[in-house]
């Protein structure tokens, strides 16, 4: 290791004693300016002619006034006081941090010696710093006006009665800790009392998403706990902040629970049994105060008994069970959220009101609705686009998917028309058979009208009776 070099190198440092302090002062990356008692610059070193500019052979043996009339030093000298780390702009836009020492010699004073130290990119940073976290404030502020707006549970629509029960029961659990799952088909609304729950708690903290389903595996210990600087190849120098911590004193949402790893799931059990957490490649314990709520459309407790959930996070997180039933089950409020949701677009996209046909409510009213809530928005969102569009403000047959209308159950006795009325039930049943033969034939009418046993023409002109021309 030390083939080349030669004796005569290491002698340097006893034989050319004089040089030497200059060769260090030189080698240092801080600014270093000595003075004597008079404030006579004596020593310049390479980092200061760099920093200010300003060359050895100009200012050595000028008072250091000539060169920077608020220098510090000659305070130093007559208060015989060090100063240790002063913010300093000796020009505009350029930031140094000093810090200055009187010098002694056997105890006698012979003068001063500073070091500065270029902050400038720091000091920038931190004014950037400064500036966007109160741009973060200010937005912090609006979301959460919007958030209480949006989130709050009389933003919740729905009046059967059994959905009002889970509004009931969410509600009153959520100013406890208590951990809530949440079971519901896909769009059932899950999320929207999660966050209801987390904003009528009152924590101040964050409400924390992470969907389990929807990180690869391998991540889903990163998003939730971070991971200290320099963990593994790949991972950020800063390190990361987990979900997690992210959630401290907020509400940690763990949807699609279902789909948490096995192998994760300790790990959150003793985030849940007492706050503790540990980034991935740290050692420290961070204790954190999280409420959590989970969700699930699967069947958590068949899980449990098939091995591919762990009991004990089972009870943990069921502590209280709120079901929210499918959209097929609370029929009676879809006229409710049709017309909430019409209202909601129509302002969105600037346009009046828009009614609906009769026939389209009762289509709607009958619909499966697989996709729950969500699909019903979605829907109505299109319709209202597609109206805006047309320049229409009726809502008729003509608007509603071409799959909607081949899917939908119709129903003989429909609620409004006298459920006696003969003709309303043979027009119905006329309607449902021609909507099923034309489904069966893939729209192919000529072999729709065999089926039916009746000429083309008739079969035309029932289609456009009933509204089913494409
Ligand atoms: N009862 C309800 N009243 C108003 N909007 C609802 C209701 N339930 C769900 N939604 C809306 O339907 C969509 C899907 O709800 P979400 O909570 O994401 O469902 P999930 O998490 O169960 O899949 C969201 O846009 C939500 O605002
Ligand atoms: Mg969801």
């Amino acid at each position: 290791m030390f083939d080349n070099i030669e004796l005569n190198d290491i002698d340097i440092f006893d034989k050319k004693g004089e040089e030497l302090p200059e060769l260090i002062l030189d080698s240092i990356n801080d600014a270093i300016c000595v003075v004597d008692i008079n404030c006579i610059t004596k020593y310049w070193n390479k980092a200061a002619e760099k920093l200010y500019n300003i060359d050895k052979e100009k200012i050595i043996n000028r008072h250091i006034k000539e060169f920077f009339p608020n220098s510090l030093l000659p305070r130093i000298i007559r208060e015989r006081k060090a100063y240790d780390n002063i913010y300093n702009s000796p020009r505009e836009g350029c930031y140094n941090v000093i810090s200055a020492s009187p010098l002694y010699m056997n105890g006698r004073l012979i003068g001063g010696i500073s070091l500065d130290r270029d902050a400038t990119e720091f000091i920038k940073i931190s004014e950037l710093l400064v500036k966007a976290q109160s741009n973060l404030n200010v937005l912090e502020h609006e979301i959460s006006i919007i958030n209480k707006n949006r989130y709050s549970f009389s933003q919740i629509l729905g009046n059967n009665n059994s959905f009002r029960d889970s509004i009931r029961l969410a509600r009153n659990i959520s100013k406890s800790n208590i951990n809530v799952l949440i079971t519901g088909e896909s769009g059932t609304g899950k999320e929207l009392f999660a966050r209801a729950i987390h904003l009528e708690s009152g924590r101040n903290g964050y409400f924390v998403p992470i969907n389990c389903s929807a990180i690869p595996n391998e991540l889903i210990e990163s998003e939730l706990f971070g991971y200290s600087p320099g963990a593994f190849t790949g991972a950020l120098k800063s390190g990361k902040i987990g979900k997690i911590e992210l959630a401290h004193n907020g509400t940690l949402f763990l949807d699609e629970i279902g789909d948490m790893p096995v192998n994760m799931q300790p790990k959150i059990l003793r985030v849940l049994e007492n706050g503790e957490m540990t980034r991935i490649g740290s050692e420290k314990t961070i204790k954190t105060n999280i409420r959590v709520i989970t969700a699930t459309n699967k069947n958590l407790s068949e899980m449990v008994e098939k091995g591919f959930f762990r009991k004990d996070l089972y009870y943990r997180l069921n502590s209280v069970v709120i079901h929210l039933p499918p959209l097929r089950e609370r029929r009676d409020d879809i006229p409710l959220l049709i017309n909430r949701f019409i209202e909601d677009y129509c302002m969105e996209y600037g346009i009046n009101i828009l009614g609906i046909a009769p026939q389209v409510m009762e289509i709607f009213r009958n619909h499966r609705w697989e996709g729950n809530i969500r699909e019903l928005k979605n829907i109505i969102e299109r319709i209202v686009v597609l109206a805006k569009n047309n320049n229409t403000d009726i809502i008729d047959m003509s608007f509603l998917p071409k799959d909607f209308i081949g899917d939908r159950i119709i129903n003989p006795y429909p609620k409004q028309e006298s459920v006696y009325d003969l003709n309303n039930i043979l027009d119905n049943a006329e309607k449902e058979a021609i909507i099923n033969v034309m489904k069966n034939t893939g729209n192919n009418k000529s072999h729709a009208a065999k089926l039916l046993n009746i000429p083309r023409s008739t079969l035309y002109f029932k289609l456009k009776k009933h509204n089913l021309e494409e």
